[in-house]
């Protein structure tokens, strides 16, 4: 089987393991091992230029030459590029990819069991991601199914949130679809239609969010957790000495995960997140009543964390900035705001985020294997400790219905599905 791994949406720490892990997994169990760089839209690119001049490429856009090594082929310098990234080859910053250029015409690559060595405990994702909005087009997606066919593989590995997952599991419901469609324009001949009649997808969770049901866990939720944490005890000590109140903003779209396990894990004195709004209205007079009774104790510092997508029980959104106003004015504390932002998502993964996507990598080479054109598309997971395939649809579905539950200010709904998607 030849199988090719992309990363898409936004970058979490241990996509590059994810990556690694199926390279390996994948080469020891026979297969042959490919990488789509920049997301989907490296589908929809596809290999337009022969592998053949690297150098030649970039001269001819008027750029210094990346540094190639005498007789290594593009495909195995590109890797090479990508491990090295802030190392020997980039000496002079003259790369495509850490330069900030892209190399055109390679975006699908083979690679090997050494081009992935050591990338567990690199941070984000070495093959590039992308929000890519032609792939939502028919035309892209068939552009995608044309590129994987003339590379000849049946199989993808998609690391993303939901909705990088959701266009997964589209692209494999449509492709019998694509498949017809370009043999009628004679872009592939019978004999390729009939190799590639299905595609095999799986999917695993790449998001700092942790916002996906059906899985406890997503792949680089606990680094960014353990960022933002390292981040409160770093502003616990100047609000000490200062006695002073921060307000600390936390990414997680529209999940509170990240903001309710800092604020346990580092002792937040209140804590906004979007599935449980503050239940009093106003919401300022619960919050000052609850910070003035610790500062009544004595408490010379305060942290409120705030979810990115916190509103109020009418859904109107509460900011940060808001916040130390209603601090500063009612309570007279001396207010500051925090936004952690890409800091949390950014750097090297902990040590779960790279054990995380190494067994969930072997699993889902496992589930490409095994699959049939009557099983689903899968979703590795993991319950309870346990790495599980679960319907990646159905999983999907139910991370939209936490955010339709939400919407219709059913929060207790919302809170039900994100916490109760086991029970049976
Ligand atoms: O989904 C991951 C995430 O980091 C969210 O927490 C955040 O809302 C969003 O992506 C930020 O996206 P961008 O990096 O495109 O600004």
């Amino acid at each position: 089987m030849k199988i090719a791994i992309l990363t898409s949406g936004g970058d979490s720490a241990g996509m590059n393991a994810v990556v690694r892990s199926i390279v390996k997994a994948g080469i020891l169990k026979g297969c042959e091992m490919w990488v789509v760089r920049e997301g989907y839209e490296g589908l929809v690119q596809g290999n337009t230029e022969a592998a053949t001049s690297v150098n030649d490429q970039v001269k001819s856009d008027d750029q210094q030459p990346v540094l190639q090594q005498e007789g290594v082929h593009p495909d195995k310098q590109l890797l090479h590029n990508l491990r090295f990234g802030d190392g020997e080859l980039l000496k002079d910053g003259t790369t495509e990819f850490v330069g900030g250029r892209t190399l055109k015409g390679r975006y699908i690559v083979r690679v090997g069991w050494d081009d992935v060595r050591g990338w567990f405990s690199q941070g984000g994702t070495l093959i590039g991601t992308a929000r890519s909005m032609t792939f939502k087009t028919i035309e892209g997606r068939t552009a995608a199914a044309f590129n994987l066919i003339k590379e000849g593989i049946d199989a993808l590995v998609v690391c993303g949130g939901d909705g990088s997952l959701t266009g997964a599991d589209v692209f494999r419901r449509e492709w019998p679809d694509l498949v017809r469609s370009l043999k009628d324009q004679s872009r592939i001949t019978d004999k390729q239609a009939e190799q590639h009649a299905h595609l095999k997808v799986v999917g695993l969770v790449g998001s700092i969010d942790n916002d996906m049901c059906l899985t406890d866990l997503t792949i680089g939720a606990p680094t960014a957790l353990q960022r933002i944490c390292e981040a409160i005890d770093n502003i616990n000590s100047t609000a000490y000495s200062h006695s002073r109140a921060f307000v600390i903003e936390v990414m997680g779209r529209d999940c509170g995960w990240l903001a309710l396990m800092a604020g346990v894990a580092g002792g937040a004195d209140f804590i906004f997140i979007p599935e449980r709004p503050p239940s009093a209205q106003p919401w300022e007079d619960e919050m000052c009543a609850e910070i003035g009774r610790h500062r009544k104790l004595n408490k010379r510092k305060t942290i409120v964390i705030v979810a990115e997508g916190a509103h109020d029980l009418d859904l109107n959104p509460i900011r940060a900035e808001y916040i130390k106003d209603v601090l500063t004015e009612r309570l007279g504390l001396d207010t500051r705001v925090t936004t952690l932002g890409h800091t949390q998502r950014g750097g090297r993964p902990c040590a779960l985020d790279r054990i995380l996507p190494t067994l969930q990598g072997v699993e889902a080479v496992d589930a490409l294997i095994e699959s049939t054109t009557e099983t689903p598309s899968y979703m590795i997971g993991l319950h309870e400790n346990k790495v599980v395939r679960v319907p990646l649809m159905e999983a999907v579905a139910m991370t939209r219905s936490v955010a339709t539950a939400v919407k219709e200010k059913n929060f207790d709904k919302a809170l039900e599905l994100r916490g109760a998607e086991f029970k049976e």
